[in-house]
């Protein structure tokens, strides 16, 4: 097969952390089916899971619960760098700046051993969803809300966001989404990742990298994309023919296509059940019908299924959440998958450093810039 760049097919690490069966649309973290997790687990438990290898016991699991809650607040100094951000930064760039700063004061900011690393990436993991909702907050004109100790991961992020109680219902569909947005193997924003650390650097370079990687539309960026595309199309007008028209231009169909699924991503599977939930209690069906005509064309027409992002947006839409916030909120449940990859880069590390073939000019003579002529213009 002709190389199509991309490192496509190339093996960058041995790790132990996820795995996919691109052909069967499997998900597995540390041995557990995705689906399983979604069902039984929590964000909470999956962390766990993901930054030590096993499932917790009933004490494990309320000892790292307690321990993540306690970080969840900011510094003053992270809080003003939010505040100043909220005024002029779109929400990805707010979050990649915020969760550099956040090392200054971080005491832990000078090791990459394996219980520095643990500790740094519990304190990201509770810090950031303070970040993202306090700049919601500020960017509204709103005050921020503190976090709720007594609540979880995901119902406690909701919570600052909106200043509401939760229902049991969205913490649980927001807690699976997260869950279903942990890791995944080696995609951009987890390779970024890797190569930052395999320099030796250190974990709040590696994931405001991984940040930075994740904001682009043809990874985590998608998601957004995705909701409008869905706002693009005026009521009345024929999904179908609007998304064909958009494939004869050649054009790129947010939410779908992976490189390693040839079949549905086992995440969109669950996450169109969560968006069908949520269409059927809402009253509005819309944009879940939208994304079914769309998905319909896109399988039929081009036989690429949807991806994670597809029905993420319709699920975080009919939540209430802002679209400018989606991209932030997979970056803050992927923030634990990044970490693990981080410690295991750390564990056994040696610098990635690939090559490239050079496909430029054969070797010539400096020429004094008195002599050069300008290339003539064809
Ligand atoms: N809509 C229309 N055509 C597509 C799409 C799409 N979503 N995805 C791929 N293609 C076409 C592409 O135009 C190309 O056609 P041709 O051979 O005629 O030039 C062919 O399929 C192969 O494309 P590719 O870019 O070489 O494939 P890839 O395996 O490198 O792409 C992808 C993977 C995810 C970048 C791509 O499918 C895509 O751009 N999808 C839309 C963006 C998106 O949803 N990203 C989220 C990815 S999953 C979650 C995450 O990581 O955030």
């Amino acid at each position: 097969m002709a190389d199509k760049g991309g490192l496509e097919g190339v093996v960058v690490a041995r790790s132990r952390l996820c795995s996919i069966d691109g052909i069967n649309g499997v998900l597995i973290y540390s041995g557990y089916d995705v689906g399983d997790l979604a069902e039984h687990s929590s964000y909470e438990e999956v962390c766990f899971l993901t930054l030590r290898g096993r499932l917790p016991t009933r004490a494990e699991m309320d000892e790292f619960t307690a321990e993540l809650t306690s970080h969840r607040d900011l510094s003053e100094e992270t809080e003003s760098v939010v505040d100043m951000l909220a005024t002029h930064a779109a929400p990805m760039e707010m979050l990649r700046t915020a969760v550099s700063s956040d090392s200054f004061d971080d005491p832990d900011k000078d090791s990459n051993a394996d219980d520095a690393n643990v500790r740094k990436a519990m304190r990201l993991i509770a810090k950031m969803p303070t970040m993202v909702a306090r700049y919601h907050r500020r960017r509204t004109g709103l005050d921020p809300i503190a976090p709720d100790p007594s609540l979880g991961h995901a119902a406690n992020f909701l919570h600052m966001l909106n200043g509401e109680p939760v229902s049991d219902a969205a913490a649980k569909t927001f807690d699976v989404a997260l869950i279903l947005h942990a890791d995944h193997e080696m995609n951009a924003s987890t390779f970024t990742a890797r190569v930052i650390a395999s320099t030796l650097s250190d974990m709040h370079s590696a994931i405001t990298g991984a940040i930075g990687a994740l904001k682009g539309p043809l990874h985590g960026g998608a998601n957004e994309q995705v909701m409008k595309l869905l706002q693009s199309i005026p009521e009345g007008t024929s999904v179908e023919d609007e998304i064909h028209a958009r494939l004869e231009r050649k054009e790129r169909i947010m939410g779908f296509g992976h490189r390693v699924y040839k079949t549905w991503d086992p995440r969109a599977v669950i996450l169109k059940r969560f968006s069908k939930q949520l269409a059927d209690e809402s009253g509005d069906p819309r944009w879940y019908d939208m994304s079914e005509s769309i998905e319909q064309t896109v399988v039929s027409e081009k036989g690429l299924y949807p991806n994670v992002d597809f029905y993420s947006a319709s699920t975080y839409h009919y939540l209430g959440i802002d679209t400018g916030l989606f991209t932030p909120i997979f970056a803050m449940s992927r923030v634990v998958g990044w970490a693990a990859h981080v410690i295991e880069q750390h564990a056994d590390n040696r610098l990635i450093r690939p090559s490239s073939e050079y496909v430029g000019p054969a070797v010539r003579d400096y020429e004094p810039i008195e002599r050069r002529e300008a290339p003539a213009v064809v």
